[in-house]
C-alpha cells in the first residue's frame, strides 16, 4: 500500500511538480525546499503525515557504528540543510541520518550568485556555492535546542574567507569551529574537498592535513570524526590522508565530495555542459558516481573495515546505493537524486535495498559491506 502511495507520488513529482520547479533558478528552488522542510518539521501532523507517507522502515537495514543507532544507511548529505534548519523533519523523510553544513567557524556569505546551475541530461549539478553558512556559533544554537530523533553529523569546513589565509589561520578556524560545536550532534566531518573556496587543496597537503588533525585531536572530542574527501585526488594523496588518518584518531571517511574533473567523468553530456560551465564549480549526481564508486573501492581495498565509509555521489536507486555497499561504504548519503526524482525516492531505495539484502541472502545490511572488494 505505501509503495503504491510512493509510487503515485513520483508520479506526480516526474510528471507534474519537476517540470515546474526546473524552470525556476535552482538556489530558488533549493531554498523553497528548506522552507517547505522547516514547516513540515514544526507540526506533529505535517511529521506524521510525511513519515506516513515517506518513511520505510526495515531490521534488516538497521545498524549500530560507533554506538550510533542508525534506522537505515541512507542519509542527506552535507550541503542541502547548510543552516541545520531541516533537521526536525528529516527522520521523518525516511533518511536514517543527516550531515548538516558545511559548517565554518566564521560566518560566510559563499560566492556571488548564480553559484548552482542543472546539467539535465547529465543528471547532476554545478556546485559553486563555496560555503556560504552562519558560522559555528549560530549554528550551535540552532541546534542546542533541538530534539535529535535521527543521527546528526556536522560538516566542518575552514571559514572561506580572504581574512583567513595563512595556514595559521586556517588551523585556528577549523579547530574553533570544532571546539564550538563539539557539544552536538552524533558525529563531525572535516570537509577539505570544496572545490569552491579561495584555499581548495590546502589540507590535501599532508604537512598541513598533520598539523590541523594533531590540533584537533588534541580537543579530545568523543565523537567519531570523519574526513570527506575529494574524487579528483592522486591515490598517492588518499594514502597520505589514510595514513595521517590513522595517526590521529579519524575514525572514517566521507567518499566523496563533488567534481572538478570535467574530462574524467562519465555519464556527462559534454554539450549540455558547454552550454552551461563556467569552469567553476563541482559537478554532483550521476557524472560523479563512478569517480565515487571507484574510490570507495580503493580505500575499503587498503583499509578493509578499519575506517567506516560513508559512499557518496550520484545515488538516484536503491541499485546505486547496494553497489556503494558492496564496495565497502557502511553508509551512503545523497542529494542530486532527491532533487531529480523526488522525495519519495528515500522510501524507495530503503525498501529496495531491504529486498536486495534478502535475496543476497543476508539477515542485515552490513553483511554486504565490502564483498564486492577482493
Ligand atoms: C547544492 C549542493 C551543495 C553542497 N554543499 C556541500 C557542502 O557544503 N559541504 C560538503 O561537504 N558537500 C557539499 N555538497 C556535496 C554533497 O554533499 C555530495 O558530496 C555530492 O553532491 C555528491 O552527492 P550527490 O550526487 O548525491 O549529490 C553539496 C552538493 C550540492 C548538490
Amino acid at each position: 500500500m505505501k509503495s503504491i502511495l510512493r509510487k503515485i507520488a513520483q508520479l506526480i513529482y516526474k510528471n507534474g511538480i519537476k517540470p515546474v520547479i526546473f524552470k525556476i533558478d535552482p538556489e530558488k528552488v533549493h531554498d523553497k525546499g528548506v522552507e517547505l522542510g522547516v514547516f513540515f518539521g514544526k507540526y506533529r501532523f505535517t511529521k506524521k503525515t510525511t513519515s506516513f507517507l515517506f518513511n520505510y522502515s526495515d531490521k534488516s537495514l538497521e545498524q549500530n557504528i560507533f554506538g550510533i543507532k542508525f534506522k537505515n544507511p541512507v542519509g542527506l548529505a552535507a550541503g542541502y540543510d547548510k543552516y541545520a534548519r531541516m533537521i526536525q523533519i528529516i527522520g521523518d523523510l525516511g533518511f536514517g541520518f543527516e550531515e548538516v553544513g558545511s559548517i565554518s567557524d566564521k560566518p560566510s556569505a559563499g560566492n556571488p550568485k548564480p553559484r548552482l546551475w542543472r546539467l539535465i541530461k547529465s543528471r547532476g549539478l554545478i556546485v559553486g556555492y563555496g560555503l556560504n553558512n552562519d558560522g559555528a556559533q549560530a549554528a550551535a544554537e540552532q541546534i542546542k535546542n533541538l530534539k535529535l530523533e535521527i543521527p546528526i553529523g556536522i560538516s566542518i569546513a575552514k571559514t572561506n574567507s580572504p581574512k583567513v589565509c595563512s595556514l595559521e589561520e586556517s588551523i585556528t578556524d577549523v579547530v574553533s569551529g570544532f571546539k564550538t560545536l563539539a557539544g552536538y550532534g552524533d558525529y563531525f566531518t572535516f570537509n577539505i574537498s570544496c572545490p569552491n573556496t579561495l584555499e581548495e587543496g590546502l589540507f590535501y597537503n599532508p604537512k598541513n592535513l598533520e598539523i590541523a588533525l594533531k590540533e584537533i585531536s588534541a580537543l579530545k572530542i568523543s565523537k567519531p570524526i570523519f574526513i570527506k574527501m575529494s574524487p579528483d585526488l592522486s591515490l598517492q594523496v588518499v594514502d597520505e590522508i589514510i595514513e595521517i588518518s590513522r595517526k590521529y584518531g579519524i575514525k572514517g571517511f566521507v567518499l566523496s565530495n563533488i567534481t572538478k574533473h570535467r574530462e574524467m567523468m562519465k555519464n556527462l553530456d559534454k554539450e549540455e555542459l558547454k552550454k552551461i560551465d563556467h569552469g567553476k564549480g563541482g559537478i554532483s549526481g550521476k557524472p560523479v558516481e563512478d569517480l565515487a564508486d571507484n574510490l570507495i573501492k580503493y580505500v575499503y581495498q587498503k583499509t578493509r573495515g578499519e575506517f567506516i565509509i560513508i559512499g557518496c555521489g550520484g545515488i538516484f536507486s536503491a541499485e546505486d546505493a547496494y553497489k556503494k555497499i558492496r564496495l565497502g561504504a557502511s553508509l551512503v548519503q545523497l542529494i542530486t537524486g532527491m532533487i531529480f526524482e523526488g522525495p519519495q525516492l528515500i522510501g524507495q531505495i530503503n525498501e529496495g535495498l531491504a529486498k536486495l539484502v534478502k535475496k543476497d541472502g543476508f539477515k542485515n545490511i552490513s553483511e554486504a559491506i565490502g564483498i564486492d572488494v577482493k
